[in-house]
């Protein structure tokens, strides 16, 4: 059988899959493997190994008749088309848990990075800039004692709020359905999305990636935001309308963001985000510490084995794929 594997991934984990199939493998690390090339490979591959920048459409399933498994090295879907994925009877497995305390931890690194100018600071270094001490200089918002307002409570949005508390902040959130499983276990309080938006200091973007999340922040959300507000976004682009985020950050309308995740990505140095002064913009790296990504990488081949074998994932995106034809 044949698995193709889009990005380089470490030699041991191209071992487990090279003991006992094929494997075809992009060699590049960071540059994602031209679609066409892609459409080629897929001919004849029984597994695809992808990633969030590789997108699986339903010209490629159709390309690919002999797919059985795609597993992608990330919690998020949306680039693949579940639903062709599904009728085709392809199982689609994902990585979550391993990587919510590390992306929490990020969250918060962008959190602390934009209140307190952390990343202007060094710049103003570097371009000798430094004179002296100044009483209001590189000064920022204070993050001990604030308000974090939460959008998507699942296991990032419990991380994230966990080391909330150790920084004294109240937490509110909104989600899908309220978790009042997560309120007596963390305290954290329930609210609407206009309440969230008016009473935060910082406003943290977890939510997945759906039809009903895209775009949630644009320009009315914005407006509803403290002048004081920071906006966080380390799930998808595709959450927040990124022109609308520009102008209030240009018109200081909110404080500043720091955002991991951009609707179209890469981002380039010309990215109209880039030149302004309240933002501090990341390469999508939430998971990136290397035992996250060893351990997303292992359960990524662990779920192209299972599928071959004919056994469930261990996470599957699409459970109904074992329902069909029963
Ligand atoms: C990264 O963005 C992921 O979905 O794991």
């Amino acid at each position: 059988m044949k698995v193709v594997i889009t990005r380089r991934i470490p030699e041991s984990i191209k071992q487990m899959l090279e003991n006992d199939y094929n494997v075809y493998m992009w060699q590049e690390d960071n540059e994602p493997i031209p679609y066409e090339l892609l459409l080629e490979q897929v001919k004849d591959a029984d597994a695809l190994f992808t990633n969030v920048s590789d997108r699986i459409d339903k010209q490629l399933l159709q390309a690919a008749p002999n797919l059985k498994v795609i597993s992608t090295m990330a919690v998020g879907y949306d680039n693949i088309d579940i639903d062709e994925a599904t009728a085709r009877g392809i199982c689609v497995g994902h990585t979550p848990d391993v990587l919510s305390e590390a992306v929490a931890d990020l969250t918060f690194a962008l959190l602390l990075a934009t209140a307190r100018k952390v990343v202007e600071a060094m710049d103003y270094i570097k371009e000798g800039s430094w004179r002296g001490w100044g009483p209001m200089l590189l000064t920022g918002q204070n993050v001990y004692n604030s308000t974090m307002g939460i959008i998507g409570m699942g296991a990032i949005g419990k991380g994230v709020a966990r080391r909330a508390s150790g920084f004294g902040m109240k937490v509110l959130y909104h989600n899908r359905r309220r978790r009042e499983d997560v309120e007596q276990e963390l305290g954290v309080e329930y609210c609407t999305l206009n309440d969230l938006l008016q009473a935060s200091d910082f406003v943290v973007m977890l939510a997945p990636a759906t039809p009903e999340t895209r775009r949630m922040i644009g320009e009315r959300e914005l407006s509803l935001m403290k002048p004081t507000a920071i906006l966080i976004n380390t799930s998808r682009g595709s959450n927040i309308d990124e022109s609308a985020l520009c102008s209030a950050l240009k018109e200081r309308q909110i404080w500043g963001a720091g955002l991991d995740v951009f609707e179209v990505e890469p981002i380039h140095a010309n990215h109209p985000l880039i030149a302004l002064d309240n933002v501090v913009v990341l390469p999508h790296i939430g998971s990136a510490t290397i035992a996250t990504r060893m351990e997303m990488a292992e359960m990524t081949a662990q779920n192209i084995r299972l599928g071959l074998s004919g056994a469930k994932l261990i996470h599957t995106v699409n459970p109904d794929v074992y329902n069909r034809g029963s």
